[in-house]
């Protein structure tokens, strides 16, 4: 086989690969329809080429600051904590340019902040009280697989119950969602799941519990556009318990002047 018809085998492997997994959130779509039989997926070349990218990275960056990797192997001290969407598209630290030890992450299907959820609070738990971070920011995406699945009510199956909380952001802002036409329905979605995990970040204990022992925390809540790669600021700017409704009011309030 020619290295030409080795690389379109490998590249119709990795979207086959995402087309089965995120077709049907509507993230693959007619992109992905092709299939190579089975044993193609099994590719060591490639799995060993992400190794020799990681040495070239590493090399890049000790090249760069050759004291990078021993300095941060001693301490982390990010000013900022990323709760964002799992979509490969949406890379935490390259869209706002920050280093390995500059941004604390979590992210999961459609950014959601639930608050029974251990591990997202476990991870903003360790950020605020360990870490003491500044900024806690939540960053939607237009376009997002599991915000669109919930917004079209696609049976799924165990991924049903987690995109529940996003319906639950449908319900609650019907009027808003049902007046948009078209895609823009979906953008309008995305960014109310936005504000409502921003409100739901702050009345965790956990910040509400800074705030009150006088800790400097602001939230935000951002939407990533994948068309542009540019981030939007919502208007969810919260610093503290008093700020909560009036902010969340002032930010709805627009949804509800577009109508
Ligand atoms: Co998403």
């Amino acid at each position: 086989m020619s290295g030409q018809k080795q690389k379109i085998t490998r590249r119709a492997c990795l979207n086959d690969l995402l087309g089965l997994l995120w077709a049907p959130f509507g993230g693959g779509g007619n992109l992905f329809a092709t299939r190579p039989p089975r044993d193609q997926f099994i590719d060591m070349a490639e799995i060993k080429n992400l190794f020799i990218q990681n040495r070239n990275w590493s090399e890049e960056i000790r090249r760069k600051q050759p004291e990078f990797f021993e300095i941060l192997s001693k301490q982390q001290s990010p000013r900022y904590l990323w709760i964002g969407c799992s979509d490969s598209r949406v890379p935490a630290n390259e869209i706002v340019g920050l280093l390995p030890g500059e941004l604390f992450v979590h992210r999961n299907v459609a950014n959601v902040v639930v608050h029974s959820d251990l591990n997202c609070l476990s991870v903003v738990q360790y950020a605020v009280e360990a870490l003491k971070v500044e900024h806690i920011i939540v960053c939607g995406h237009y376009g997002c697989g599991g915000v669109q699945a919930a917004l079209e009510r696609r049976k799924l199956g165990l991924i049903d119950n987690w995109l529940r909380h996003i319906r639950d952001v449908h319900h609650k802002h019907a009027m808003a969602v049902e007046s948009v036409l078209g895609p823009a329905k979906l953008d309008t979605l995305c960014e109310l799941n936005v504000i409502e995990q921003t409100l739901n970040i702050c009345q965790t204990s956990i910040v509400q519990d800074a705030w009150a022992r006088g800790q400097k925390i602001q939230v935000h809540g951002w939407i990533y556009g994948l068309r542009d790669g540019l981030i939007k600021d919502l208007g969810m700017n919260v610093d503290s318990v008093e700020s909560i409704t009036p902010t969340y009011g002032k930010v709805l309030a627009r949804y509800h002047a577009k109508k």
